[in-house]
């Protein structure tokens, strides 16, 4: 079921738990995502940054396939489609193509900026049903050629943004998109806990979800986090089951090398990630 983020997102702060976003790049990963979702009776949202919408020819190609698979797959669990670090133009593009959610990615700009076009974009989601998350304080490390510094948002400047009303807030606390460093401070909670007291009960959102320690997944989510985007860990998955298969000559056996063969183990890993993530997240059952 094809839905906006909004209701999901309102029901995981009441429930203390984390909708996983998780980003896709073709069929492959999409199927996957939404058949593990279905088998965790977990509400799920799928991320398509705009590098993955052009890689998948668009916008409206990607809505239409996974408009398509949720209902001949059988898909019964809320799933949105969520437009993931999106500038002002492929926000209104994907407001276009049909997407259910997007993120406004405002970040780079001056606050009042970044305020004046998010207010535009909450008024034509607001209009047309759809969920908007923005961003404060830019999420360290690159991500589709966005590259962040990783500085912690300013408490008064997220309620600033949130008052807008949008309906999640992705406040950078510390996190890093890819994988971590080792000399990595962590989370700051203090940033995330002063966030959390001045937007009550805004779904905030953490970015760059792989490779955070597990005690820490669970701390932010206590504090507030009720939406967790995880990019990375997927690909790192699907590459070393890929890679595997392939070093092990499997490709080269009878049939090996035909895409549906030669793409499965990948495609299983990534079920295996978003499984483990959804347990950890604790969405699983709550569709
Ligand atoms: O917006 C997407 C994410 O923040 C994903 O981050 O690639 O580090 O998992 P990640
Ligand atoms: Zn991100």
């Amino acid at each position: 079921m094809l839905v906006s983020a909004k209701e999901m997102l309102e029901k995981a702060v009441e429930g203390h738990y984390a909708v996983g976003q998780f980003n896709i790049n073709n069929l492959e990963w999409t199927k996957a995502i939404l058949l593990t979702a279905e088998e965790c009776k977990s509400p799920v949202i799928l991320g398509v940054s705009e590098g993955a919408g052009k890689y998948m020819s668009g916008f409206k190609t990607v809505q239409a396939m996974v408009s398509a698979m949720v209902d001949e797959l059988g898909i019964t669990v809320p799933v949105a489609t969520h437009l993931d670090h999106g500038s002002y133009d492929g926000c209104l593009k994907c407001i276009d193509a049909g997407f259910t959610s997007i993120m406004f990615d405002g970040s780079k700009y001056p606050i009042e900026e970044n305020v004046a076009k998010t207010k535009e974009l909450i008024a034509i989601c607001k209009e047309k049903g759809m969920s908007i998350e923005a961003e404060v304080g830019a999420i360290g490390g690159e991500e589709d050629g966005v590259i962040g510094q990783g500085e912690c948002a300013d408490p008064q400047e997220c309620k600033m943004i949130a008052d807008l009303g949008v309906d999640m807030l992705a406040a950078g606390i510390g996190n890093i998109h890819g994988k971590y460093p080792e000399n990595w401070a962590g989370l700051s909670f203090e940033t995330l806990d002063a966030i959390q007291q001045l937007t009550g009960k805004m779904p905030l959102v953490l970015h760059g979800g792989t490779g955070i320690p597990d005690d820490m997944v669970k701390k932010a989510i206590d504090l507030g986090v009720a939406k967790i985007n995880v990019n990375t860990d997927c690909q790192l998955s699907f590459a070393d089951a890929t890679r595997k298969y392939i070093e092990a000559g499997k490709d080269l056996e009878g049939k090996g090398f035909d895409p549906r063969k030669l793409l499965k183990p990948g495609t299983d890993a990534i079920m295996q990630t978003v499984k483990e993530k959804m347990e950890l997240f604790g969405s699983v059952g709550k569709a």
